[in-house]
């Protein structure tokens, strides 16, 4: 059984039972955090990008857990450097890993470390494939992410200022063509307030294809 738990803000921990993958684990200092960082478990550590609110306890929860941190070169070096297990790809990248594989993709937004890129992930997990956007604006290349992927779950922002809002993250989802759509990086604060229940309609109504507002603490089994 495959699920994705929603640990508030950018945060979630996907896990097929055997391994459990944590992408962007801001948990200390994160008003709707669902966890705490010392009871994270997993085997990966994926953060998108260095700013504060995605790349949180990165280095914390690999070094206590023995994760391997995976992410563009100047993250995954960075934590290498700070005593992590670190395996550097970068953008376009695909690797093949026990659990299935990893693809980076653009993402555009800043990297928060200097000479980095900030970036998205596609991981497949045994099969079922989830597309985690990272911090960026709308770009015409989802549409060849939807592409080459057969996304099952698309994690979006729609928090807007900093990145997408929910109109452009409409236009995403028709770009990338998912199954399903979850949003994220939304109510965290005021600067970022977004009512996800209209995102739903409009996703639904334009596009046909299923929101899943989850609330932070919330788990979905995937299908
Ligand atoms: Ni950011
Ligand atoms: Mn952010």
């Amino acid at each position: 059984m495959k699920t994705l738990r929603f640990l508030g803000h950018a945060c979630f921990l996907l896990s097929d039972g055997k391994t459990s993958i944590i992408f962007d684990p801001f948990l200390t200092g994160n008003p709707s955090a669902a966890a705490e960082a010392a009871a994270i478990d997993c085997q990966y550590v994926m953060p998108s990008h260095c700013h504060g609110d995605h790349f949180g306890d990165a280095v914390a929860i690999a070094k206590r857990t023995g994760a391997t941190v995976v992410s563009t070169a100047e993250v995954a070096g960075s934590c290498g450097s700070q005593g992590c297990q670190a395996h550097a790809m970068h953008l376009g990248g695909k690797h093949a890993f026990d659990f299935g594989y990893v693809r980076l993709t653009l993402a555009f937004h800043g990297s928060g470390v200097p000479g980095g890129h900030a970036c998205g992930f596609v991981v497949n997990l045994g099969g079922t494939t989830v597309y985690h956007a990272g911090d960026t604006g709308l770009f015409g290349d989802m549409a060849l992410i939807g592409r080459l992927e057969k996304i099952d779950y698309a994690l979006l922002p729609i928090g807007d200022n900093y990145t997408m809002g929910p109109v452009d993250a409409v236009e995403a989802v028709a770009l990338l063509k998912p199954r399903f759509v979850v949003p994220m990086h939304y109510n965290t604060w005021p600067l970022i307030a977004q009512d996800p229940q209209a995102f739903k309609k409009d996703v639904e109504q334009r596009l046909g294809v299923p929101v899943l507002v989850m609330e932070p603490g919330e788990t979905v089994t995937l299908e």
